[in-house]
């Protein structure tokens, strides 16, 4: 059988721990990833013990609640504490998900937070994205258009504008494609589940007229044929999206051409 082991410098080692001040008795304990590449050590798990009487209900709370008032040198993203900026995506006792949105009643015993899986991490919880929006930007994100615009808008039926329900609300905060094996093992070539649904996005709105343009780029049998429908991208959506469904759409439109 094979055996694979991690390089020395990625075994995780066990960190510090913060226990909580004398006399709390609501203590919920978070177990986080920390590796400061400045530091040149391994990577550790650090311990906390959180004091919830006095701390918000979601995971996202209690990490900000040890960035202010326990290890000030933790590191994340965040930014609107809503689920609309898709910045605070880690992996939480297991599954990718939005920090923000997720409540820490969800979950029994210790909370074990991770940087998204198989990126590089710039630091603590910080995934680098460089690759993952460089591939957003390939797939041309706007409506790109041959007709001379008109005196106002371009318009939209109701139908047509109701075909980009279930695509308009992604917030690239890239928990899907961190959950793909596909992605895991081809993220130089595959664009992964959550650049597809975007290439979906555009590719079904009605005010595009670059589809064939769109589909020509698409064809080739990394960028969009490395899906083999694990599903794992519309298990872990925190949005609720289907990225697998729209990659079949996107799959059907080059059939349909073909045959046209
Ligand atoms: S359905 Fe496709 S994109 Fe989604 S996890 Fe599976 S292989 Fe990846
Ligand atoms: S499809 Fe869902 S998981 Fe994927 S990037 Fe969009 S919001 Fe995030
Ligand atoms: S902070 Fe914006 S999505 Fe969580």
């Amino acid at each position: 059988m094979v055996e694979f082991s991690l390089p020395k410098n990625s075994v995780l080692k066990k960190g510090k721990e913060f226990p909580a001040a004398e006399g709390v008795v609501n203590i919920r304990r978070f177990e986080v990833y920390r590796w400061d590449p400045d530091l040149g050590e391994n990577p550790r798990i650090d311990g906390y013990d959180i004091d919830m009487d006095n701390c918000g209900p979601m995971v996202l709370d209690a990490i900000i609640k040890i960035k202010n008032e326990i290890d000030t040198s933790l590191t994340f993203r965040r930014s609107c504490r809503e689920g609309v900026c898709g910045s605070c995506s880690m992996n939480v006792n297991g599954k990718n998900t939005l920090a923000c949105i997720k409540a820490i009643e969800d979950y029994d015993g210790t909370i074990k937070i991770f940087p998204l899986p198989h990126m590089d991490v710039i630091k603590d919880l910080v995934a680098d994205m460089t690759n993952f929006y460089a591939q957003y930007a390939s797939i041309k994100p706007w409506i790109d258009t041959q007709t001379p615009a008109p005196d106002r808008e371009r318009l939209q039926s109701k139908e047509e504008r109701k075909k980009l329900d279930g695509l308009y609300e992604c917030v690239l905060c890239a928990c899907c494609s961190a959950s793909c094996p596909s992605y895991w093992w081809n993220s130089d070539k595959y664009l992964g589940p959550a650049v597809l649904l975007q290439a979906s996005r555009w590719l079904e709105d009605s005010r595009d007229e670059n589809t064939g343009e769109r589909l020509d780029e698409l064809e080739d049998p990394y960028k969009l044929y490395r899906c083999h429908t694990i599903m794992s991208c519309t298990d872990t959506c925190p949005k609720g999206l289907n990225p697998a469904k729209a990659i079949a759409d996107i799959k059907k439109m080059m059939v349909v051409r073909q045959q046209g």
